[in-house]
């Protein structure tokens, strides 16, 4: 699959058959991720990979509540507070893994930096065939020192990208985009 063909057809899967993704394809989008650029290339990301069921079920539970306690009364939409508290949610879809990109250092840039990983991740699982979803759901509790401890990460680690990774499926329809606003300054 070209650059191309990757861009515009990869989607966020939420849809995942059983099957689960070896450890070498896993170890393949860990090394495309790293390609990205970084600032003064620092490299300030660690991944981490989960594909225990049980964990993966205990960040779901956990990031809802945390959701829920933490979003200000009134502020958080009725659709997020439906599927919040609903338990059969789960907020990873049960994919067959999780991938958690974090900044390793409290430095500039460090968030840009794991954030064009995740992108170089993505794009590289959809080449793979697989499909991806960044989960803005975990990111809050995955950074308490509870999150932190789940999924093993040192206290100075952030949590930036948590991004799940599986066979898709079906494929998504394309979700349409608004016409970007540009400003041309000179030619
Ligand atoms: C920072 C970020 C957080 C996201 N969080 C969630 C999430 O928690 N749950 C979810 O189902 N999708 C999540 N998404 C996926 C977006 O909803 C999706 O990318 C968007 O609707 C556009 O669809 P597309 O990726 O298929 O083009 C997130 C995407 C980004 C970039």
């Amino acid at each position: 699959m070209d650059l191309r063909e990757a861009i515009y057809s990869r989607r966020a899967v939420r849809e995942y058959t059983a099957e689960p993704v070896d450890e070498k394809t896993l170890r393949s989008l860990i090394d495309a991720a790293i390609q990205a650029p970084s600032a003064v290339n620092q490299q300030p990301w660690s991944f981490c990979v989960v594909r225990d069921k049980a964990v993966l079920a205990k960040i779901s539970r956990e990031a809802k509540a945390h959701m829920v306690r933490s979003s200000p009364v009134g502020l958080m939409s009725h659709h997020f507070e439906q599927i919040l508290n609903d338990p059969k949610f789960h907020i990873f879809y049960h994919a067959p893994a999780l991938i958690v990109i974090s900044s390793t250092a409290a430095i500039p840039w460090a968030v840009e930096d794991c954030s064009l990983a995740a992108e170089n991740l993505m794009l590289a699982a959809r080449a793979a065939g697989l499909g991806t979803c960044w989960i803005g759901f975990a990111q809050a509790w995955l950074g308490t020192p509870d999150g932190k401890a789940a999924i093993q990460l040192p206290a100075a680690y952030v949590p930036v990208a948590p991004i799940i990774v599986g066979y898709p499926k079906s494929a998504p329809p394309p979700v349409p985009r608004k016409e970007p606003e540009i400003r041309w300054i000179g030619k």
